[in-house]
């Protein structure tokens, strides 16, 4: 009886368009994640190096504190019931919205901490060189920093799919509403939720395997 209720008609649907909504909003997420990240990080490196960009350091300062100092899940909710309450707005660009500047604060910090990591003496060395601090910062520090903390955003991307499994505060229904609506409407919670946990730990396991081939990979370079 229970698989009967779980595999009628296009119960299934729930899951792959549950499946294909996570992966939408997680692909985004990291993007805006990532960049917005960068920047905050180069602003913060900056401003510890040479005491400029001091307003600019100040906002990324507490957008850091609220960002990492409040669940996501609030945020997700903050951003969707208050500051798009009334703009007809897709949930699914909110979702992206919400979970894209929560993971920039995260990703600004292991960038920031990247730079940090460089030795001051590559920036002499491009000063030596004749460049610029800019010109020092995105052709000497960066491409060294981007190498030692690639294991570490590719970490960050495996904690935002998880991450996204919040989005059905917003009756966004992604992989893991999708569970649940078939677990609510079959009242069969052992199929649907095992299917759901399946899907996320191969999807996770797969990347972890992605991050530890890149791993070996840097490993080996550094070796020449
Ligand atoms: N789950 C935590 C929260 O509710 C965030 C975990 C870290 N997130 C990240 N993208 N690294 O705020």
């Amino acid at each position: 009886a229970l698989s009967n209720t779980f595999l009628k008609d296009d119960r299934w649907k729930y899951l792959t368009d549950g499946l294909s909504t996570t992966l939408i909003v997680t692909f985004f997420a990291v993007i805006l994640g990532m960049v917005l990240g960068f920047l905050i990080a180069i602003v913060r490196a900056t401003h510890d190096k040479n005491g400029k960009l001091g307003v600019l350091n100040f906002f990324a300062k507490v957008y850091l504190t609220v960002i990492r100092g409040t669940p996501v899940v609030v945020q997700l909710l903050i951003l969707y019931f208050i500051i798009f309450a009334t703009v007809n707005i897709d949930k699914t660009l909110v979702a992206i919205l919400a979970f894209g500047l929560n993971s920039a604060a995260y990703v600004a910090e292991i960038v920031r901490s990247g730079i940090m990591s460089i030795d001051n003496g590559q920036f002499e060395a491009g000063a030596s060189l004749g460049l610029n601090y800019s010109k020092t910062m995105l052709c000497i520090i960066l491409p060294q920093a981007f190498k030692n903390i690639l294991p570490a955003l590719a970490n960050e991307c495996i904690v935002l799919l998880k991450e996204t499994s919040v989005a059905g505060y917003i009756a966004l229904v992604d992989l893991t509403k999708g569970g649940d609506i078939i677990r609510s409407q079959t009242y069969e919670a052992f199929l649907p939720l095992i299917a759901v946990a399946i899907i996320y730990l191969v999807m996770v396991m797969f990347l972890s395997a992605m991050v530890t081939k890149l791993e070996r990979r840097l490993a080996k370079s550094d070796r020449g």
